[in-house]
């Protein structure tokens, strides 16, 4: 295929990594640009700057085409905003952290956008960050004349999988020569592709990702009642995601959402509800329900300490955690359930011991709390070694070996092993 297309990329996050590598992949030249110098060495000498599964083969495989060898696109990456001038499309993945408050904050959005335009970009800016309806056409279409928005799934752990085979392509256009520019550089993907409107296209996203968070509230809200019945709440939404109105995905009960995505998203959409001045209390709800979750664990855990160990408090208990990362095959502790295990742990005098085989440095970072007091171990054994009691709060493959537990109490946040977990 001959892509005539060149395109840039700026914010060299996950997102932004995996959408240069995977646009180069299949046969477009890339300029990807970031801010942050080590981010964009790193990258350039073919080294990871976060962990993604087959990140490292994809920039192997990229410095080899840039090599010569086998032809095809190249992915380039950058400080130099000037070396997009030479693109035709250029998509903005910078982040868009959450402001407190639960807005968002747009101040690295608004900063690419101002630089694109300084440096005297004149063809399509595409937006793939997560962003309120209305964003785009407030923030890019006064400064740039083709304008369009295109939001990303990825899923952290199968970023480049979801990016090579989506369930659908959204395509926010604001004129003709936009959504042209989008149909070329979709055209190598044969999912269905929706042509919208910028303002509907930035809807889906969140719309989207708020109803997988409602899932997964709904599957833990069942999972609480399911529990005091006595009943085994995967059986049930094995059972009922059987319904194919329903569907079985994102129906894993355990200790709630994180990441990235789901909490700041939904905030975000509360937000822009609110100010727009519509009450959302079912998105209020799922939020509630989420900040609860992961406490009903050390809940149970105080009461077969009780039962088991003859405790009557958690203090002075050696606890190991397993799994830091807020899903699995991911290094990411955004917003992870272990923020609220830990820290609750902590404040109620227990000796926390954990492991994670990717997130120790992330979690470290988070807290000086978090760096200073809590034990981390080199192995799981060690860890589980160390303590009287065992939470397993990711479910990282290692974990599913039953003969790493030795007899002790383990209550589990997420379904690894079947035995007694936070609502089964
Ligand atoms: C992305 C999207 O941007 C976010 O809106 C979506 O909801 C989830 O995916 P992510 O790829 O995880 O976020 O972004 P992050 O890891 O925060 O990285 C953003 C990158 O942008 C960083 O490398 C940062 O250095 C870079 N950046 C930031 C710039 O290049 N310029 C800036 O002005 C600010
Ligand atoms: C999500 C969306 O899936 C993706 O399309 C979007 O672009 C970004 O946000 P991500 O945050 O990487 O991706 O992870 P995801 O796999 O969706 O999981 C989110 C959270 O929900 C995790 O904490 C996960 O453990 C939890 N979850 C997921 C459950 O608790 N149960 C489930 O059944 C599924």
């Amino acid at each position: 295929m001959v892509c005539v297309l060149k395109l840039g990329v700026v914010g060299l996050g996950y997102v932004g990594i995996v959408s240069s590598l995977g646009f180069a992949e299949l046969g477009f030249n890339v300029v990807g640009v970031d801010v942050d110098t080590a981010r964009v060495e790193s990258l350039s000498k073919g080294r990871p700057p976060v962990f993604e599964p087959g990140l490292e083969d994809y920039l192997k495989r990229n410095m080899k085409r840039a090599g010569g060898s086998g032809g095809g696109g190249v992915a380039v990456f950058t400080t130099d905003y000037t070396r997009l001038l030479g693109c035709d499309v250029v998509f903005i993945t910078v982040g868009t952290p959450p402001r407190e408050g639960g807005g968002q904050n747009l101040e690295y959005f608004e900063g690419a956008v101002k630089m694109l335009r300084e440096v005297g970009f004149r063809g399509v800016v595409v937006p793939r960050s997560t962003v309120l309806p209305g964003t785009t056409e407030r923030v890019v279409a006064p400064l740039f004349e083709h304008v369009g928005y295109n939001p990303e799934f990825l899923a952290e752990g199968s970023a480049f999988r979801d990016f090579f085979n989506p369930d659908k392509i959204v395509l926010g256009y604001s004129d003709g020569v936009a959504l042209e520019a989008l149909r070329k550089v979709y055209s190598p993907f044969n999912a269905p592709k929706l042509e919208l409107g910028v303002r509907e296209a930035e809807l889906v996203k969140y719309a989207n990702n708020a109803f997988l968070a409602l899932k997964v509230a709904y599957a833990d809200e069942v999972g609480n009642i399911a529990k005091k019945l006595g009943v085994d709440v995967y059986r049930v939404m094995d059972a009922v995601g059987l319904d194919r109105r329903i569907g079985r995905a994102f129906l894993n009960a355990g200790i709630g959402f994180g990441g990235s995505c789901f909490p700041k998203d939904l905030a975000a959409l509360i937000h822009l509800s609110r100010d727009l001045g519509y009450e959302p209390v079912l998105l209020d709800a799922v939020l509630e329900q989420n900040r609860r979750q992961p406490l009903m664990l050390v809940d149970l855990l105080r009461t077969r300490v009780r039962e088991r160990l003859g405790r009557p408090s958690l203090r002075g208990l050696r606890v190991g955690v397993l799994g830091l990362a807020f899903k699995p095959n991911t290094d990411d502790v955004r917003e992870a359930p272990s923020i609220r295990v830990v820290s609750a742990l902590l404040d109620e005098g227990v000796e926390v011991h954990a492991y994670d085989p990717r997130a120790e440095e992330n979690f470290r970072r988070l807290s000086p709390r978090f760096s200073s007091n809590v034990v981390y171990h080199a192995t799981a054994k060690e860890c589980v070694e160390a303590c009287e009691a065992v939470l397993i709060l990711t479910e990282w493959e290692e974990f599913r070996d039953a003969s790493l537990y030795g007899g002790r109490l383990v209550l589990e946040g997420r379904r690894v092993l079947g035995v007694e977990g936070v609502c089964w």
